[in-house]
């Protein structure tokens, strides 16, 4: 993976050189988070025992999935994909057009270029190629792993923190979006654009319980203390209290 290492650290490097004090610390957020998605995606190619190719593929894929953060943070400076461009597609693009990954065997670059076009996607399509569909499943749980460890950081410290990883949100204590809610207590995956403060956020987190694929993520979301964490955030109503059972069980399934 070393020489993976250096292609995308070198594409990185660019954008965080050329940037001001402030830009620099989400380009760098960015560029972290990639090799903590990485780290995930060993640890889940690992627990599944995949074979050396695909681990590969799967690697590779995690580490350039966010390579179109850098290319949107550029020109609209933010991260927030409705008010800009999809930042998957664009990485897809980037990979392409800088020839970043052009040295790889046509059917694994293509396996790669699939998982990183659908990385953020809310639903996966049906029918995906076997070696794709993995692939891609793994980046998504290894993505949504990282994302809430680092959003929860940002959480504990609204005033002082960043604003952009939040995507502006803000902390409004007994706020809870309705449809958020709803999708939750549907054991259904919620969706960014219905967000409207923190605690919508936090449900949006949680509700990632259900769209996680392999027994290793959902084990790091218990372990690494992210469910406590995002409840404790909460206000203590009794329908988000009746949340918690559900999202238990379908993390020890
Ligand atoms: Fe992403």
């Amino acid at each position: 993976m070393n020489n993976f290492k250096i292609i995308f650290t070198d594409f990185s490097t660019t954008y965080i050189q050329n940037a001001d004090e402030n830009e620099r610390q989400n380009y760098l957020l960015k560029y972290d988070h990639s090799l903590r998605v990485l780290e995930n995606c060993q640890g889940i190619c690992t627990s599944l025992n995949l074979n050396k190719n695909l681990t590969s593929t799967a690697n590779i894929a995690a580490l350039f999935h966010d390579t179109g953060r850098f290319p949107q943070y550029l020109k609209y400076k933010t991260f927030k994909d409705a008010n800009s461009c999809n930042h998957a597609i664009l990485g897809v693009k980037y990979i392409l057009r800088k020839k970043l990954l052009a040295n790889l065997p046509k059917s694994q670059l293509r396996t790669i270029l699939g998982s990183v076009a659908l990385h953020n996607r809310n639903k996966l399509p049906e029918n995906l190629p076997e070696h794709l569909k993995i692939t891609t499943k793994i980046v998504r749980d290894s993505d949504k792993i990282d994302i809430m460890g680092i959003l929860l950081s940002h959480m504990k410290n609204v005033a002082t923190s960043n604003s952009v990883p939040l995507m502006d949100l803000k902390e409004i204590p007994e706020k809870l979006t309705e449809s958020i809610l709803l999708s939750l207590e549907e054991c259904k995956q919620a969706s960014y654009q219905e967000m409207q403060c923190l605690n919508d956020f936090r449900m949006l987190l949680l509700s990632w319980a259900y769209d996680l694929n392999f027994k290793w993520s959902k084990k790091q979301m218990i372990n690494r203390g992210f469910v406590e964490t995002l409840f404790y955030g909460l206000p203590k109503t009794p329908r988000v209290e009746k949340l918690y059972l559900p999202i238990m069980n379908q993390l020890k399934s």
